[in-house]
């Protein structure tokens, strides 16, 4: 159990806590802190042993991050266990009316309504599926539950609205979670739940209803990577681990997607060729790292087929009442999956007739369940709460669907496809060779320690890089950081510039927009005449910035379009490195989780 929930850490990781049915009755051990504390826990004062148990890692929405508020959650009686993920939004109400009825409530939680509910109903029909059932009906809100009770031993009960839960297939085994990861090194065989589902697990056998208690199925699939992918191997972090693994990243997502003649072929796409010559605008929804990929993908796309692109952080899109309709082609972007304001905005984008595609790196997630099509990255499973592989493997994904665009309507021609296929296709490589100079990177890192600030700046598709170095800054070195278009320095941000502010310039090729280049030059020409250390991220051989760089990181000449994709990386190891040598936990920073379930 300890070591499923150690896969799952990534997830939320201010508490911790196991159940176990045994003897009849429910053990039970919780903490707050990280994983490691009730590992102590358990290893001073064992459990018993038994077959049936729940775990869970928290991330806070209801109530501080204490024991009294980890997960399981019991009824009064202690003999009914819950673990949730979500937040159950009436939760006010149902604690009011279980209180009338003289439960006693022992945490702030929302979840341990569940608990309750659940023993109310389970005493009356006996059966702990139909309890669940009945509960679910009663719960407003997102929601992935998993239950057990004392009388109803061998058996585990789960739910899923709006949050993800899988069930593990094993041999005489069965599990349940919220990843594949928690049970990858028993099974690969895995089921998806639908949409308010609630799932009977037993030893050899998994039953899927719904709500509704009418009978359904869940999606079985199998999980194409394998223990090892969710371990370190070696690295300290999770983190410089999925870096090291980008340029494997970068080709797996390419793989499969050319024919023998160059072309470029995404049959999993799901959408008609006839359907995306109808496309008159396509609209980006994303958060944090894959907005950025979503701004970067505005470029190409507009470039290449000349429809308009709108990028929108997904977390504000569904309250503008933006304009959409049949001919509008929205795009979701996200690594997990599961990411709910991604999700609440490609609903909406449904609702209003729109197409949707998702770009997303996690089968069998929500995402791109409720989506039209989906074009799968295949970075494998990113744990590090940082996102790195994803971002590279999204731009890929983003380029292709651009690209695709651009060939079924005819606004490229195919030796132009053919030639950006190509330069995608050294891209693996080039990515390897910043890889193999990063020892400066890490170096001036190191210096940069007790910096208040650090400022990013970029033009054209040099700006989302900057933006995503920022965000990786902050949320790895907890460093004040920001990045902006640096031909809107003038406009105000070039006041916060002082002597030795460290501001990181990213420089797009000399040889593709040279007007761009020269523009940017002259930008760190203004902000060293104010005393900025400027440390510029610029192609080999590009000799202009060589005087005005007081540290120059060298990537390797690509076109300006696809620029991101090298100059990314010094970014994420710039950032990893201010991390470590801050102290900071590099895998699992504070306050975040990894998949954001919330909205
Ligand atoms: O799973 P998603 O791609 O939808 O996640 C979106 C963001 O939460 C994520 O990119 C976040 O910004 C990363 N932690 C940044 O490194």
């Amino acid at each position: 159990m300890v070591a499923g929930l150690k896969r799952l850490e990534y997830r939320g990781y201010d508490s911790a806590g196991v159940a176990v049915l045994a003897d009849g009755g429910l053990a039970m051990a919780k903490r707050a802190g990280k994983l490691v504390n009730l590992e102590k826990a358990l290893g001073d004062r064992p459990l018993p042993a038994g077959t049936t148990a729940l775990g869970h890692t928290r991330w806070a929405t209801h109530g501080p991050p204490n024991d009294a508020n980890a997960h399981p959650h019991l009824d009064d009686s202690g003999r009914v266990a819950v673990v949730h993920n979500g937040i159950i939004e009436n939760f006010a109400a149902l604690r009011t009316e279980l209180a009338g009825r003289g439960h006693v409530l022992r945490s702030d939680t929302d979840t341990e309504t569940v608990a309750h509910l659940l023993a109310e109903e389970f005493s009356s029909c006996a059966d702990l599926g139909e309890a669940m059932r009945l509960v679910c009906r009663r719960l407003e809100g997102a929601f992935t539950l998993v239950a057990v009770h004392a009388d109803a031993p061998g058996v585990v009960v789960g739910a899923r609205r709006n949050s993800p839960l899988v069930v593990g297939v094993g041999e005489g085994e069965a599990f349940l979670a919220s990843d594949v990861a928690a049970f990858i090194a028993h099974t690969r065989s895995a089921v998806e739940l639908g949409q308010d589902q609630v799932v009977e697990v037993r030893r050899d056998a998994v039953a899927v209803t719904g709500f509704d208690g009418r009978p359904a199925r869940g999606r079985a699939y199998h999980v194409d990577w394998d223990v090892s992918a969710a371990e370190k191997g070696g690295y300290d972090y999770f983190m410089l681990k999925e870096i090291a693994e980008q340029p494997k990243a970068v080709a797996d997502t390419l793989l499969g997607r050319i024919d023998e003649a160059g072309s470029l072929v995404l049959d999993e796409l799901r959408i008609s060729a006839s359907e995306l010559c109808e496309v008159d605008k396509v609209v980006i929804v994303a958060c944090g790292t894959a907005f950025h990929a979503g701004l970067i993908a505005k470029y190409a796309i507009e470039h290449w087929t000349r429809i308009p692109c709108e990028v929108e952080l997904a977390s504000e899109f569904r309250y503008r009442d933006p304009i959409l309709g049949a001919r509008t082609l929205t795009v979701a972007i996200s690594q997990s999956g599961e990411t709910m304001d991604t999700l609440m905005a490609l609903r909406h984008a449904r609702e209003q007739g729109s197409k949707v595609l998702a770009i997303c790196n996690t089968n069998g997630s929500t995402i791109p369940r409720e989506s039209d099509a989906v074009l799968y990255t295949h970075a494998g499973p990113e744990i590090a709460v940082a996102s790195t592989k994803a971002f590279l493997t999204q731009l890929v994904a983003c380029y292709l669907v651009a690209l695709y665009l651009g060939q079924v309507r005819g606004t490229q021609w195919g030796d132009e496809v053919r030639a950006v296929i190509r330069d995608l296709a050294g891209i693996a490589d080039a990515v390897e060779r910043v890889l193999a100079t990063m020892e400066p990177v890490r170096a001036l890192a190191r210096t940069l320690a007790d910096k208040r600030t650090v400022l990013f700046l970029g033009r054209h598709v040099g700006h989302p890089v900057a933006l995503e170095g920022a965000l990786k800054l902050k949320e790895l070195a907890y460093m004040h950081a920001e990045g902006f278009a640096a031909g809107e320095l003038k406009h105000g941000p070039i006041a916060l510039i002082e002597a030795d502010v460290p501001v990181v310039v990213v420089v797009p090729s000399p040889a593709g927009r040279s007007l761009l280049h020269d523009k940017i030059v002259s930008n760190i020409q203004e902000i060293r005449a104010r005393g900025a250390r400027t440390i510029v991220i610029a192609e080999e051989g590009d000799e202009a910035v060589v005087p005005y760089a007081d540290h120059l990181i060298r990537v390797p000449a690509t076109p300006t379009l696809l620029q991101p994709l090298v100059a990314a990386v010094p970014l994420q190891v710039f950032a990893c490195e201010l991390a470590t040598v801050r102290g900071n936990e590099v895998d699992q920073p504070r306050n975040l989780a990894k998949s954001v379930t919330v909205e």
